[in-house]
């Protein structure tokens, strides 16, 4: 048999497109954005109420809060990034997988890295590097099967039958490529113990290299490899080509140049010279002219069909999250301006912004992408039920509101407050006024953390019983094959 999507080999017929793997990190993404989620509930509950650690070591806000940024952005993200990086790349390539195991290797590999990460922090084993804090036995682990997803990804890109390459594919690749040139770079360390070392780098430059990490780490974790699923799955959702393939060309090649130079900005006012933090405050307002550049194609595409969003709650997901980030892409170059982060730095504003982005922007079109898959892989036509999935669509919106909301208030307080001064120079507030100052608003916080949290909950529910739901699909049926 030779059909769309099977193909014969010397075993017999075999489906062209390697979807076990899809699936698998699908189910993946699921279940540990509802335990990352889970945490950030758990860590926003401390921050009002600090004696909910109950004084066990485990369970404080300073283990317990790695383990969520670690939980949602490479365990919920990066699942949600192979998962749609693997579909994308064999639809577009119209080619298997390349590597046969390696999908599977790259699968059950990321997933041993997620559960030592659960167990490592808690237990306090951190190299105290933020988004890198895990020890090195598990950063090698991480090298090894990043090695292997690159292989797999761009040995499908060298099988294709399409000799285009497919943009998705582009910004996927770049984000393949950036985050193991970052993971290596940033991770060097010498190490003392198997559960403890150091940095290879010392002082100012150690500080340098981290937030060149860390800030690439939002540019390409968080943003280019999203960036590949807008460019696939908003068009396909909405049944519209790109608003313009040229102007996805110049994103691409804009986005990755320029992210990689406005690291300093997280390191403004410190031991760093001063042009290199100006360097990284003129690259930060540089890539506003990408970051928007990519948004409005995304929405745009949608122009001539904007009635599509009035009844699919899966391509409201899709565009809400281009408009979230839009908003903290603005927001993030005005921070980088110096005068602007003297305010905004050590303040709740800062964790406003990457919640916008990381509730608003990942969160969200990584929920519609999960939505688009999921039937796909189960052989349905739609998820089991579509009201929930626009319940799921207003509960998160409205707990991404309340977050933000709050944490941009109570940051701008809290930067007022540090900074106002008595005519003899003397602070007009103590912190720990500050502190109690801050107290409605992280109420407020952990009410909006509640809402997305169970609207992720309503998407577990809407995943299992879509897997569990009769096949509505018929399934690709095996056939004899000639001898
Ligand atoms: C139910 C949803 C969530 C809640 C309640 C929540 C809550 C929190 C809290 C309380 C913090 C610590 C803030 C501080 O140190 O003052 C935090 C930090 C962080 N969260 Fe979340 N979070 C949620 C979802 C997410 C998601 C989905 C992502 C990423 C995709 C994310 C990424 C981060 C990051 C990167 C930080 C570190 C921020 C910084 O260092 O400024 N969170 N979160
Ligand atoms: C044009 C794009 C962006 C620029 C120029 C930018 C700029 C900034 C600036 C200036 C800060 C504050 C640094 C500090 O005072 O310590 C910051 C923090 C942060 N931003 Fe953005 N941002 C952008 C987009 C985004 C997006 C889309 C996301 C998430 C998906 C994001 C995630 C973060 C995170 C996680 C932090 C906190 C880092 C930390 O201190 O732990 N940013 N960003």
């Amino acid at each position: 048999m030779n059909d769309a999507t099977h193909a014969v080999n010397k075993v017999g017929p075999v489906p062209i497109y390697n979807d076990r793997v899809v699936r698998n990190f699908t189910l993946a993404a699921v279940f540990w954005g509802v335990v990352g989620m889970l945490v950030g509930v758990v860590i926003a509950a401390q921050l009002t109420w600090p004696s909910l650690n109950f004084g066990i070591p485990w369970l404080s806000y300073g283990r317990l809060r790695p383990l969520h940024t670690n939980a949602v952005i490479f365990a919920f993200g990066g699942c949600a990034l192979f998962a749609s990086s693997y579909y994308v790349v064999q639809r577009t390539c119209q080619a298997r997988l390349w590597g046969g195991w390696l999908g599977d290797f790259t699968f059950w590999g990321w997933q041993l890295v997620i559960v030592a990460a659960a167990i490592s922090l808690p237990l306090g084993m951190t190299q105290g590097k933020e988004y890198a804090e895990l020890e090195w036995p598990i950063d090698l682990l991480i090298a090894v099967v990043w090695v292997a997803y690159a292989i797999a990804f761009f040995g499908t890109i060298g099988v294709r039958k399409i000799r285009h390459i497919y943009v998705a594919n582009w910004f996927f690749g770049g984000f393949i490529l950036a985050v193991a040139l970052l993971h290596i770079v940033n991770s060097a360390a010498i190490p003392v113990s198997f559960t403890k070392s150091y940095s290879a780098y010392a002082g100012v430059q150690d500080a340098m290299v981290q937030w060149w990490y860390g800030h690439n780490a939002v540019g390409f974790f968080l943003t280019a490899g999203f960036l590949g699923m807008m460019y696939y799955f908003i068009p396909k959702q909405a049944e519209r080509p790109v608003y313009s393939y040229r102007l996805s060309i110049v994103h691409f090649w804009a986005l990755i140049f320029t992210y990689m130079w406005a690291g300093p900005h997280h390191l403004h006012y410190t031991a760093l010279p001063d042009w290199a933090q100006s360097i990284g405050m003129v690259f930060s307002l540089v890539l506003l002219a990408p970051s928007w550049g990519g948004m409005i194609n995304g929405i745009m595409t949608l122009s001539g069909a904007w009635h599509k969003l009035r009844d699919d709650p899966i391509l409201k997901f899709l565009i809400v999250a281009l408009s979230f980030y839009g908003m903290a892409t603005f927001e993030g170059p005005m921070m980088s301006i110096k005068t602007v982060n003297a305010l905004s730095h050590y303040t709740d504003w800062t964790v406003g912004h990457v919640h916008a982005g990381a509730l608003g922007w990942v969160g969200l079109i990584s929920m519609g992408t999960l939505y688009y898959l999921t039937p796909r892989m189960f052989g349905k036509t739609k998820m089991f039920s579509v009201p929930a999935i626009e319940l799921h669509f207003w509960v998160a919106t409205v707990g991404i509101v309340l977050y933000i909301a709050a944490m941009w208030i109570a940051g701008v307080m809290q930067g007022l407050m540090w900074r106002a001064v008595n005519p003899d120079g003397t602070l007009v507030y103590t912190f720990v006024e500050s502190v109690k100052a801050t107290f409605p608003f992280y109420v407020v916080r952990l009410c909006g953390g509640l809402l997305y949290l169970a609207g992720m909950l309503i998407m577990a529910w809407n995943v299992v019983m879509t897997a569990r739901s009769p096949r509505s699909v018929a399934a690709p049926q095996p056939v004899a094959v000639p001898a």
